[in-house]
């Protein structure tokens, strides 16, 4: 048995920020920003209401709905969240009260922006050892609670929002394939250190250093370096032919990253499905809002075969390849 996806639903703030919005706060413009990356808009959250607890459960129920399944039916909940408005209960455990599965196993996992593909990973792997049947996989994240809005290198790059998946256990579906990796070597190029060390407070500066700190330049060499390379050891691996892949769907950070990405796999752009001119970089959640969106309108179809890879803070890296 391995999962199947019978249900996606996601949940993006009401509040849009647009490019000329932050022209009014840092020294940028809308030229540059898309230019750069893409990046037209983002979703920005209501710190005290669009939490992430609160987005994910939104994003859940909505998966639910789409599946047509009640969440007493649900016998595991993960959730990836690299920003929780809570260090514990889980934020898998807030989806389950919201989403009505009492009793089912809950647990958070983090691996930064590809964390939503080790909690898929994850969830597959329950499945197929015969551990559940049907899993909720949540992604939901709020990076623009910890980014330095005096920042242009980094404010620009970030949007809020989550987004989920139904799993259901199918006998005829093929094995989840997966390749996850990490490296400490560059750690110091994408990081955030936690708030929670009260003693600290007093320090000078303390807070300036608990916002999300990048080398832009290193973390784009490591993607376009490492997404081919580990998209190609998964066919190697596996023995499937890139040509035959209908969609990568990749972390949505950067098109100029996608573009280099596809460039380098020979593999033609429209292969490679973009929300980040909306949404811009959603960290964890930026896999499962995308499929959200390709469901909705109409691209994703039953039998496609998907490469899902993503890439962050570890700095870490995976691709996974299955079918819808
Ligand atoms: N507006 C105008 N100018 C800017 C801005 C801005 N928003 N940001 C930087 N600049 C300036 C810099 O100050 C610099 O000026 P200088 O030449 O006078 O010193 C110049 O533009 C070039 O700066 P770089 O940082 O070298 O610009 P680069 O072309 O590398 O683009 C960017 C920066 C967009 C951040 C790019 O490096 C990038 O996308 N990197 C990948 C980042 C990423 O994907 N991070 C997310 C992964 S982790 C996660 O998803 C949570």
């Amino acid at each position: 048995m391995t999962g199947r996806i019978v249900g996606i639903g996601s949940y993006l703030p009401e509040r849009i920020v647009t490019n000329d919005d932050l022209a009014k706060i840092v020294e940028t413009s809308d030229e540059w920003i898309q230019e750069r990356t893409g990046i037209k808009s983002r979703h920005v959250s209501d710190p005290l209401v669009e939490k992430p607890s609160m987005m994910a459960g939104e994003a859940a129920k909505r998966a639910l709905a789409d599946a047509g399944i009640d969440g007493s039916e649900i016998d595991l909940i993960v959730v990836s969240c690299t920003t929780p408005d809570l260090l514990f209960p889980s934020m898998a455990c807030c989806v389950q009260k919201a989403v009505g599965a009492e009793g089912c196993g809950c647990f958070d996992v983090n691996s930064a922006c590809p964390g939503w593909l080790a909690a898929f990973n994850t969830a597959q792997s329950f499945i197929e050892s015969g551990n559940c049947k049907k899993a909720l996989v949540v992604g939901a994240e709020c990076l623009t609670n910890f980014v330095d809005w005096t920042d242009r290198g980094s404010c620009i790059l970030f949007g809020d929002g989550a987004g989920a998946v139904v799993l259901s256990a199918d006998e005829t579906m093929p094995k989840n394939k997966f390749i996850m990796h990490a490296t400490s070597v560059k750690a110091d190029c994408l990081y955030c250190e936690s708030r929670m060390q009260p003693k600290r407070w007093e320090e000078e500066g303390f807070l300036d250093n608990t916002y999300f700190r990048m080398a832009g330049r290193d973390v784009f060499r490591f993607a376009v370096t490492e997404v081919p390379k580990v998209i190609n050891e998964l066919s190697e691996k596996y023995e499937f032919s890139l040509d035959e892949v209908d969609y990568y769907i990749l972390h949505q950070a950067n098109a100029r990253i996608i573009e280099t990405i596809a460039k380098r796999l020979g593999q033609d752009l429209e292969k490679f499905p973009m929300t980040l001119f909306e949404t811009g970089n959603t960290s964890t959640a930026s896999i499962p809002t995308l499929l959200d969106t390709m469901k909705k309108d109409g691209r994703l179809k039953k039998g496609q075969k998907i490469v899902m890879s993503s890439f962050g803070a570890g700095l870490t890296w995976a691709a996974n390849y299955f079918e819808i």
